[in-house]
């Protein structure tokens, strides 16, 4: 399963590349205007910024919406870097341009998919990672992991190689069980990534371990 972060914040990026397990970054306009960032050449600086921190796959999302947009933005943000994934909304005019992109050649995410209708047409046209939100769905009271399974099952099914990239994480137990329904991917806070550490017979273990060292060796 990849690993990836779910930020436009370059400090959490080191941070999470640091720990020497991260696969890749996903970004959206939310995201990079949380960090402040506006104006065009801004933003590609700042997706260059990022690929040059991490090792990876990178998203990079259009804010078009239709066709000939969606296909002119996404070409300039695949020339910044060889890492970059354009990301699309799951939209007419994104299923379209996913499939153009896919026939170039250039890798693309299909983001905010809340269906296994929406993930089937992500698959079909050609999308190298499809977006399911489960935070989003399980904010309205449906079961996001569940989607995940049934995306997961199908893809597996019709042997489509689109990658299952869970998105809209919270915590650490939607990692968990994102990881039992067999995602490919699962982007991540910074907050979700560190809560995996914890374990509280972890820090017991270790103190008696440490204390029992110390008692004979000083
Ligand atoms: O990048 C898309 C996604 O992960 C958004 O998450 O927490 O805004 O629902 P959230």
């Amino acid at each position: 399963m990849k690993f990836f972060i779910d930020t436009a914040n370059l400090d959490q990026i080191r941070e999470a590349q640091d720990l020497g397990v991260l696969d890749g970054v996903t970004t959206n306009p939310s995201l990079m205007a949380k960090e402040g960032i506006a104006g065009e050449q801004n933003i590609l600086d700042h997706y260059v910024k990022i690929c040059n921190i991490v090792d990876g796959d990178v998203s990079a999302e259009v804010i078009s919406t239709d066709y000939e947009g969606i296909i002119r933005e996404g070409e300039k943000l695949a020339s910044l870097h060889k890492n970059i994934v354009v990301k699309v909304p799951m939209i007419k005019d994104g299923i379209k341009a996913i499939k153009y992109f896919s026939n170039k050649g250039i890798r693309t995410n299909c983001t905010l998919v809340f269906s296994p209708g929406q993930a089937l047409l992500a698959a079909k046209a050609g999308a190298t990672y499809v977006s399911p939100f489960i935070g989003r769905l399980d904010d309205h009271s449906t079961d996001g992991v569940e989607l995940i399974r049934q995306i997961v099952d199908t893809y597996n099914y019709y042997e489509f190689p689109t990658q299952v990239l869970a998105a809209s994480i919270r915590h650490s137990m939607h990692i968990i069980k994102c990881m039992e329904v067999g995602a490919d991917v699962v982007t991540c806070p910074l907050s979700a990534i560190m809560g995996l550490f914890k374990h509280p017979l972890t820090d017991i273990g270790l103190q008696q371990f440490l204390n029992d060292y110390k008692k004979l060796n000083g």
